[in-house]
């Protein structure tokens, strides 16, 4: 047999059971984890979608499993501890600055306003350059062009990191925790919102496990059975931090934001030992509002690299950003419930007003 034929048999039994044993999204994740190509990746969401098997081929679920320090973590698929292990051992620079939230709470917002704070106001290059090539999402198995924490390691030791991150403050690189480098601005946002808006936003992530209704989504969310786990205590555990060592960690909130984003822009340039003239600062807020961040190629991920893993058909990342869209979602029961399961996780804590329901 020739040699030709010999190797496109081979192919075409890998491919063959490639096929075969690719039933969800979650499995071209751990492909391009291990073989670590991005491009084919984007390729083979793009051809699932030609297909109209996108919706068939998500997870059922969210997967929840123990990382090297023990903590209990939820993600979109088990490639993810590998993730957490290297993200673990990051060298964090004490110039770092980590843009902290739980999903959709406003990071995309905050990390374009830190961006700018700490690049000199350079609306020009903010345009030209993605920001998720400006910030790079340390705990993404492979957003934009490269793995969040390989993209990390080998960042220019004369350019500042403004990082990404959705993770809990427990599995945050060691570096930063227990060795307390770097700076963190943690945003959160009243949760009814977050919900409405990460149940939007699994109708976009091809990799995301199925949806569901929006009664069944609250029920995960309630549950903290969707990536990255309880909200609850996601916000809790950064609040303490945030009380123990206001120097190094700012929390603020998507509401105080949409209040007066030029005092907000200040007081955070202030924390990054930043010292802004009041047409900088006004610069900036100008540049972030909603409908300039939503027709910003540069910030509303349309037309990037990663975009093959989105599905912008029904919505847009950039979808309403408002406050108080949970009351176009939540039942009367379902507010009541959850106005029980927040007074009962917060009790104590000092959150208790944070938000209003
Ligand atoms: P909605 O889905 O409620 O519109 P994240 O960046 O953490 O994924 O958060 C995304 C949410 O923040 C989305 O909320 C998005 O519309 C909103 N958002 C992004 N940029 C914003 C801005 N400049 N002003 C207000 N909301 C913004």
């Amino acid at each position: 047999m020739n040699v030709a034929l010999i190797a496109a048999s081979g192919l075409a039994a890998v491919v063959g059971i490639a096929a075969w044993k690719i039933r969800s999204c979650r499995e071209i994740d751990i492909i391009s984890f291990v073989i670590n190509n991005i491009a084919i990746k984007m390729r083979l969401f793009k051809l699932i979608a030609m297909l109209g098997l996108t919706e068939r081929m998500r997870p059922d679920k969210a997967v929840k499993f123990v990382t090297a320090n023990g903590f209990v973590h939820t993600a979109e698929s088990p490639m993810f501890r590998a993730v957490l292990d290297y993200v673990w051992k990051l060298d964090v620079r004490d110039n770092d600055v980590f843009v902290a939230t739980y999903p959709k709470a406003g990071t995309t917002w905050m990390q374009e306003i830190v961006w700018l704070i700490c690049n000199n106001v350079d609306i020009e290059a903010a345009k030209k350059t993605v920001l998720t090539r400006r910030s790079v999402f340390m705990d993404m198995i492979d957003v934009g062009h490269a793995r969040g924490f390989q993209s990390l390691e080998t960042w220019p030791s004369d350019k500042q990191r403004i990082v990404k991150t959705h993770l809990p403050f427990e599995i945050l690189p060691r570096d930063a925790t227990v060795g307390k480098k770097g700076k963190i601005v943690y945003v959160a946002r009243n949760p009814k919102d977050s919900c409405v808006s990460y149940f939007h936003f699994h109708h976009i992530v091809r990799a995301f496990a199925k949806t569901g209704t929006w009664g069944e989504f609250l029920t995960k969310f309630c549950n903290g059975d969707v990536s990255y786990g309880d909200w609850f205590s996601h916000i809790i555990k950064y609040w303490e931090e945030f009380r123990k060592d206001p120097s190094r960690i700012y929390f603020t909130t998507y509401e105080t934001l949409q209040a007066d984003l030029p005092r907000e822009v200040k007081s955070i340039a202030e924390f990054l030992g930043r010292d802004l003239s009041d047409e900088q600062i006004n610069t900036i807020a100008e540049h972030c509002t909603f409908e300039s961040m939503r027709n910003n190629k540069s910030t509303n991920h349309e037309g990037t690299a990663e975009e093959g893993a989105f599905d912008f058909s029904k919505f847009k990342f950039m979808r309403r950003g408002q406050v108080g869209d949970w009351k176009n979602y939540f039942t009367i029961n379902q507010s009541a419930e959850f106005d029980d399961l927040f007074e009962k996780k917060m009790e104590g804590t000092g959150l208790e007003s944070k938000f209003e329901f």
